[in-house]
């Protein structure tokens, strides 16, 4: 019998259906990306109206592409931090509705962590723990110490911009659309990554695992308009622009990879779990391959559309439906960042 997950942290809105041997027997994402682009950024209350449009039809048709009835669901899983508050409390609510009515056990699960999780389900029992957890994604790019699916530490991550938030600034800097992240991606194809220097802050700091991508946003600002700039500079095209999105590609690469080195060397763990949506970038998949094998460490990162966001990670959920856990309807959400859902440097993200 298998569980119902549901997501909608941000402008995803996803209902997936997980058997109890983790296989994904439907995962269903309804992207909100064509509503934001115009912003270049999710507006929250756009995204939590059209969670509420969605959120019905996304659970109806997971439950019938998984070919089941809703009488067989065992139990309901639901991410409930961090996200956007409005947008938390729909997929809550839905899922609080339907345990409920078929009278099963509802329980909330981490999103940050889910996306690790999605490790286990690309890779099976091949992905094993302890590992360094990578979540890089529009809202949070962080570094986990992962002693098993509910256990990580949080060790480090953004003190400003996530590395997503930085793809989807840049691209709206250079004049391309959203999310920037896959526009970037495909701007830099043939461009030159070392064709502008630009920052890579805190990388070389190994007493620290923390990093910082809102001063490489403002240098490639001012490559793409001077400072004191009067006159409106039209955005590049051609070369200049494959130029400035393969320089600006690379430093965030090499800004990430600076600290999963580091978290390597300080943890001692021989394997790196990597999840959220700027995985799905190919140069960051590339270079975390290539230091895998430099480093011999096992490197996992699930397929694309397991990193972007998704309810098939939230098979997550059985690992505290095995235990006998269930929330009831005293179930809440922590909306913010990871740091602000609890996730300080030092602390344990869930129980
Ligand atoms: O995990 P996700 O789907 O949603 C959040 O939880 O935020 O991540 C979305 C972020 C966006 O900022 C988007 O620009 C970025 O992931 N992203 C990428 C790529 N695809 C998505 N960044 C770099 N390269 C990509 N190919
Ligand atoms: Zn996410």
């Amino acid at each position: 019998m298998p569980l119902l997950a549901i997501e909608s942290t941000c402008d995803e809105t996803a209902a997936a259906v997980i058997s109890r041997s983790r296989e994904v027997l439907s995962s269903v994402v309804a992207t909100q990306e064509q509503l934001h682009a115009r912003w270049r950024g999710v507006v929250p209350e756009v995204a939590s109206r059209a969670h509420v449009e969605r959120i019905i039809p996304v659970i109806d048709e997971a439950v019938e592409r998984a070919g089941i009835t809703k009488g067989d669901i065992e139990g309901v899983g639901v991410a409930v931090r961090p996200g956007l508050v409005g947008s938390l409390l729909v997929g809550l609510s839905a899922g609080k509705a339907i345990a409920a009515a078929l009278g099963v056990p509802i329980v909330g699960y981490d999103h940050i962590l889910a996306h690790l999780y999605a490790c286990r389900l690309a890779y099976g029992d091949r992905f094993t723990y302890p590992c360094v957890g990578l979540v890089a994604s529009g809202g949070h790019t962080s570094l986990f110490h992962v002693r098993g699916p509910l256990d990580a530490e949080r060790l480090g991550g953004t003190i400003d911009d996530a590395a997503g938030e930085a793809f989807d600034k840049a691209a709206s800097l250079l004049g391309l659309g959203y999310p920037g992240g896959p526009e970037i991606e495909r701007a830099a194809a043939g461009g030159d990554p070392k064709a502008h220097r630009l920052p890579r802050p805190l990388a070389t700091d190994r007493d620290r695992l923390d990093m910082s991508f809102s001063g490489l946003k403002t240098a490639l600002r001012y490559l793409v308009r001077p400072p004191h700039s009067v006159v409106d500079v039209p955005p590049p095209v051609g070369r200049p622009l494959a130029d400035l999105a393969a320089s600006f590609q690379q430093a965030v690469v090499d800004s990430i990879l600076a600290k999963v080195d580091l978290a390597i060397d300080r943890t001692g763990c021989r394997a790196v779990a990597v999840g959220g949506g700027v995985a799905a970038n190919t140069l960051l998949r590339e270079s975390l391959e290539a230091f895998g094998r430099r480093r011999r460490v096992a490197v996992f990162v699930p397929p694309r559309s397991l990193c972007t966001d998704n309810a098939a990670m939230g098979a997550i959920a059985w690992e505290r439906l095995e235990r006998g856990d269930d929330d009831g309807f005293a179930l809440d959400v922590t909306p913010g960042t990871d740091r602000a859902a609890g996730a300080r440097a030092g602390s344990r993200v869930f129980p």
